[in-house]
């Protein structure tokens, strides 16, 4: 049996080394060596990677690092890229690499190599955007394409409507996207409203075809087409599925012919690359679509190739642990400075928590120890005048990601400058801080009198000494975008390397599931409901009775 993480020598050693660390500020480091920037700085292609605004040394870099050889690192990485089944738990290989093996070179689960399934795939996909993009693919009344719905939810939504809201650049000035998750009829209610039946194409993407939220919006999609054709045959023309599961496709009623298959060894939070991809190449053609495969290709070639001391991904996961494990950091900030990026720390929600969310390690023991942190952001500015706040004077440790495009898709007079000045501003702010000292001279200087100073500089003392990392890239485009989320895909796969958690089921989102299936026909039943804890069943009785059910 593995020794579990927190009981290593490389683990102790750390430890040790977070007693002389905890009270070093960044700013004495900085001061101290002026080659900090180029010794804590990694480039890869345009895009470079300082994280020197961390709390580190030398010393603990290669202390991580050791962490990281002695967690076999390398040899997991190489686990997953030759397709054995690392996903235990579900007895699955964890492929999504093959889905932007772009050198296609064979990669085989269970001796087959996976590779002409993939290209297949993709042809299918390149012909059908061609036809939809172009206007051959037209609605049963002739019309062509000008709406696209996609029905999917967590992997099946998250990644697709993330990309699309991020190459909006270079989106089909004919299509219009739309994506319904939300089982709460006001999101397909709101939809239903803007699209127009005749020539809207509804995509259901739904891995295993049988999500109850992504079913029941179908459904309700379906019936509304129908009532507006006036015939069943419509479907044909308006639906397409994504899906492993054929059946649950043709049980459903849309032909297999207009099914886009992938596999069980995509998990749903790393499929955009799949299929689940569609709505994107529709949105941007498939040419683009092949490009954010290869920018994410690229990003696999150098985590499977650089030097831990050098490889991106290694080095931002073990960033993630030592102040998870070793400052207490229950939460990391996701920090875009692109409007175009707004969904991205939602994206990286659910890829980081429900990969990462585990309390049981792979050999099925209680981990004592912290495991993913509370991953969160907005976009800056807007996150400045929201909750920064709290991440400069608050009493709790918040690491952030800053992320930026060097040049932007719209140069408006000086909106770029002034948004990097703010990036750049804040993580100084963050890692730099205010003394008391400092206030009181500022305000003495500005004229204020020495009992108002006595009584507001306390109030406005930063500490500082909060990390960042910052990313800059040349331009969001669709290969620097499939880099950045390979780099984030990766990154929390060493950390669930290092924490010896099994980072690819979700077994923590079935629970509820479960309950709500007993409970639904609860809500229609005769009798008051008394099955449950009395929380539960007072909130059932008092709805029952507001709806008067
Ligand atoms: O509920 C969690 C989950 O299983 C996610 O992992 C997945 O991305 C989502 O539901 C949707 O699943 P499906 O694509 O099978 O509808």
């Amino acid at each position: 049996m593995t020794m579990q993480v927190n009981r290593t020598r490389a683990w102790q050693a750390l430890a040790s080394h977070y007693d002389a660390m905890q009270n070093v500020h960044m700013k004495a480091l900085f001061a101290q060596d002026p080659a900090r920037f180029e010794k804590f700085s990694l480039r890869f292609g345009d895009l470079l990677l300082d994280y020197s605004k961390n709390r580190i040394t030398e010393e603990t870099r290669d202390l991580l690092l050791d962490l990281a050889r002695d967690r076999d690192v390398e040899s997991w990485r190489d686990r997953m890229f030759s397709g054995e089944r690392i996903n235990i738990t579900e007895d699955r290989a964890v492929l999504h690499v093959a889905l932007r093996n772009r050198s296609n070179r064979p990669i085989r689960v269970d001796g087959e190599d996976v590779m002409p399934a993939v290209n297949g795939v993709l042809e299918r996909m390149a012909a059908f955007t061609r036809k939809v993009r172009s206007g051959e693919w037209t609605g049963h009344t002739g019309k062509r394409i000008r709406h696209v719905v996609n029905i999917g939810i967590g992997g099946s939504d998250l990644g697709p409507v993330m990309v699309c809201e991020a190459l909006r650049p270079y989106g089909h000035e004919d299509l219009t996207m739309h994506f319904v998750s939300n089982v709460d009829g006001a999101h397909m209610g709101q939809t239903l409203e803007r699209v127009d039946p005749e020539s809207t194409l509804f995509i259901i993407a739904s891995k295993t075809f049988t999500t109850q939220e992504t079913l029941t919006n179908a459904r309700t999609a379906r019936d509304w087409l129908v009532r507006h054709a006036g015939d069943e045959a419509a479907v044909a023309k308006h639906f397409v599925a994504v899906s492993t599961n054929r059946q649950g496709v043709a049980a459903f009623g849309i032909d297999p012919e207009h099914m886009f298959s992938f596999w069980d060894w995509v998990g749903g939070r790393y499929s955009l690359w799949s299929a689940i991809g569609l709505p994107i190449a529709l949105y941007v053609g498939m040419e683009r679509f092949e490009a954010l495969l290869e920018g994410a290709h690229a990003m696999d070639e150098h985590f499977r190739s650089a030097p831990l001391e050098s490889n991106l991904p290694v080095i931002l996961a073990l960033l993630g642990v030592w102040y998870v494990d070793f400052f207490g950091a229950g939460s990391h900030a996701i920090l875009p400075y692109d409007q175009c990026l707004h969904r991205f720390p939602a994206y990286l929600q659910q890829a980081d928590m429900e990969s990462n969310g585990k309390s049981v390690d792979r050999q099925g023991r209680s981990v004592g120890y912290d495991t993913g942190p509370v991953i969160w952001g907005e976009p800056g500015t807007n996150g400045q005048h929201a909750f920064y706040q709290l991440i400069h004077q608050g009493t709790r440790l918040i690491p952030c990601d800053f992320l930026a495009p060097c040049e932007s898709h719209y140069p408006l007079g000086d909106h770029h400058h002034i948004l990097l000045s703010n990036f750049f501003a804040q993580t100084e702010a963050l890692m730099r801080g205010r003394t008391l000292e400092e206030v009181r001279a500022e305000m003495l200087g500005a004229g204020a009198d020495p009992d108002q100073v006595a009584r507001v500089a306390p109030h406005r003392v930063f500490e500082g000494n909060r990390p960042s990392n910052s990313l800059l890239f040349r331009r969001l485009d669709p290969h620097t975008l499939g880099s950045l989320i390979a780099l984030y895909e990766h990154k929390i796969f060493v950390q669930s390397v290092i924490w010896g958690v099994n980072a690819y089921d979700q077994w923590g989102v079935e629970l509820g599931k479960q309950l709500a299936r007993a409970i639904l026909p609860e809500l229609d039943s005769e009798a008051p409901v008394d099955a449950h804890d009395a929380s539960t069943n007072g909130l059932i009785n008092h709805y029952r009775r507001m709806t008067g059910c």
